[in-house]
């Protein structure tokens, strides 16, 4: 069945993936919906902080509560969220924050193979 909603593009700046994200669904599920990798995914319904990010760019709309024990107010002031509670409202980029931040970005690094190395 074809999802004819609205989408506007979601990029990920640790891995430059993009894609595209229907306007009222979360940005995690927007990415699972297309079978997509580049934000960790967990529990997606705010319990367990995985999916914590931080807005870099665009804008976006809370579409379920923001967990103070992963996000706390002044994070959240600052861009940071948990991208299952949020729904992007024009393209957005993002910055994965949460606590696989680490192997996550290390993991893409191996991936895109070795470092040039200076002559
Ligand atoms: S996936 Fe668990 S808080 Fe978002």
């Amino acid at each position: 069945m074809f999802d004819f909603r609205p989408k506007v593009n979601v990029t990920v700046t640790q891995t430059g993936e993009t894609f595209a994200c229907a306007i009222g669904d979360s940005v995690l599920q927007g990415m699972l919906r297309l079978g997509r990798k580049g934000i960790p995914v967990g529990c997606v319904n705010g319990g367990c902080g995985v999916c914590k990010i931080k807005l870099v760019e665009g804008e976006i709309s809370k579409i379920g509560p923001i967990s103070r024990a992963h996000v706390t107010a002044e994070e959240e002031a600052e861009g940071y969220t948990l991208a299952c509670r949020v729904s992007p409202t024009c393209a957005v980029t993002l910055a994965v924050a949460g606590k696989f931040e680490k192997p996550f970005t290390k993991g893409h690094a191996a991936q895109a193979g070795p470092s040039s190395t200076t002559p």
